[in-house]
């Protein structure tokens, strides 16, 4: 059964590739989502039919930057998709928004759909700066993109306090946050993106989250390396 939501799993840093070839097997059946697998799985999940994203791609064009996969390379491979600006990228990497707006100007103008990853952390959260924290990436994040890429800018709401810890804002608060979102990028850049929720989806908590009318989809990371569980999201949101 075809979903008019959109399903994004990242995979981010797991799997060996006997896992990799087994999830491919177990999935053969259920390939309308986004799969975000390491780069270099890939080309096994485009052999085998399954619409692909990569997690990171580099702000450069081409040339001597040891380690680093650019749009046009990834493109060229088929991929449709790219997360930008995920806050593991932002805090580990040290990625901050002018980096992050380099990267989606790359992306968006080279024809890679982008999912721009924003959220406030727990700490801006308890200090109640939530939407000022999404109010200033959306600024900076979205600075100077020419309004015929808009149409390649999906936006993911993913609170950092949520990614990876199993505590998920009620439906009331994503609510307000992603109509806070959507407010903001008509009000400042005149335009109507797609927006996602991301952190601690799980194949139980799935139902619940798909109650709220607000958002267009999910960007789902742990439960999305497990065939069971990233079947059961696909199957309840279809
Ligand atoms: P999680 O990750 O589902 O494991 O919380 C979400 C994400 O990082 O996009």
């Amino acid at each position: 059964m075809e979903t008019n939501k959109i399903i994004v799993g990242n995979m981010k840093m797991n799997l060996t590739f006997d896992e990799i070839s087994n999830y491919i097997y177990k999935l053969e059946k259920h390939k309308n989502f986004i799969i975000c697998p390491s780069s270099i799985y890939i080309p096994f999940f485009l052999k085998e039919g399954f619409t692909v994203g990569i997690q990171n791609v580099s702000e450069y064009g081409v040339g001597a930057y040891t380690g680093e996969i650019s749009v046009n390379q990834a493109t060229s491979m088929g991929v449709k998709y790219t997360l930008v600006g995920h806050s593991e990228r932002r805090t580990y990497f040290k990625e901050d928004d002018d980096i992050i707006n380099l990267k989606l100007r790359k992306s968006v103008s080279n024809n890679l759909i982008s999912i721009l990853c924003i959220g406030e952390t727990s700490e801006e959260k308890e200090a109640g700066k939530t939407l000022e924290t999404i109010k200033k990436q959306l600024k900076k994040d979205l600075h100077d993109i020419a309004s015929e890429y808009y149409e390649n800018i999906i936006i993911a709401y993913e609170p950092v306090w949520a990614i990876g810890t199993g505590k998920v804002p009620t439906n009331e608060e994503i609510d307000a946050n992603v109509t806070f979102i959507k407010e903001t990028v008509k009000n400042d850049f005149d335009f109507e993106p797609k927006i996602l929720y991301g952190g601690s989806i799980n194949e139980k908590n799935i139902e619940e989250l798909n109650k709220i009318k607000s958002i267009d989809g999910f960007l789902v990371g742990g439960a999305c390396l497990i065939p069971d569980k990233i079947i059961k999201i696909i199957e309840t949101i279809s």
